[in-house]
């Protein structure tokens, strides 16, 4: 969801301001998601680069994720969507991670869309952690040999289908660590539009356009 902070520069506006516009954006483009019958929306919320910017930046975005879950659960749990996290959740503040914890298990039961957020997401941290958590569980004197269906049950995104579309806003042609794994077949869009002007509408002309690309995965179509 990029582009707050140049959102709000351009309207002589402090960087916040525009973070808080960008969780504004959200919702209405959660909902669209769900009408469309899209199964799973992952939305990139903090990297686990974002750290190094100014300490004051770096609590608002906390403190905008904890109201957003308290204002938002409600209905997003009324509108059949499922919050769930990947990243470090560690990582996070111990209020934040108490807010995911009871957003996840109030919105368990939603079924018609998954709502992913990811928080302290690095795709390069997943990969390290899964590639732990599978050693850890392999028995001591074998040499135990993993394969690529089974790193993927190990990733913060087990049982998740990898993604068709990834939607990169404010015109950066750049994964930024996003679900490198994940997206190896992605279709990727680029659209100039900053995160907090982005809505059902771009969402749709989105879709439009991946509508009209042929997927090959290295076949020949
Ligand atoms: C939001 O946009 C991304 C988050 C870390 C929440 P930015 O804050 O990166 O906005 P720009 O890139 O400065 O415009
Ligand atoms: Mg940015």
């Amino acid at each position: 969801m990029d582009g707050n902070g140049r959102w709000a520069q351009r309207r002589g506006l402090p960087r916040i301001m525009g973070h808080r516009q960008g969780v504004l954006a959200l919702k209405p483009v959660v909902k669209e998601c769900a009408r469309l019958g899209i199964e799973v929306l992952t939305v990139y919320a903090f990297s686990t680069e974002n750290w190094t910017r100014p300490k004051p930046e770096v609590e608002a975005l906390m403190g905008l994720l904890c109201e957003f879950l308290a204002r938002e659960t409600r209905e997003l749990q009324a509108e059949g969507v499922s919050i769930r996290v990947i990243g470090d959740v560690a990582g996070l503040p111990l209020s934040a991670q108490a807010a995911l914890a009871e957003a996840v298990a109030q919105t368990r039961d939603g079924s018609r869309l998954i709502l992913n957020l990811a928080l302290n997401y690095g795709a390069r941290n997943e990969l390290v952690r899964a590639v732990n958590r599978w050693l850890q569980d392999q028995p001591p004197g074998v040499r135990p040999v993993l394969t690529e269906a089974v790193l993927s049950r190990y990733l913060d995104t087990a049982g998740l289908p990898d993604p068709d579309l990834l939607i990169r806003s404010s015109g950066e042609e750049r994964l930024s660590n996003f679900l490198l794994w994940q997206i190896a077949y992605t279709e990727i869009y680029v659209t100039k539009t900053l995160w907090p002007d982005f809505n059902p509408e771009e969402l749709r002309q989105a879709i439009a356009e991946y509508q009209r690309r042929q997927r090959r995965f290295g076949g020949i179509g």
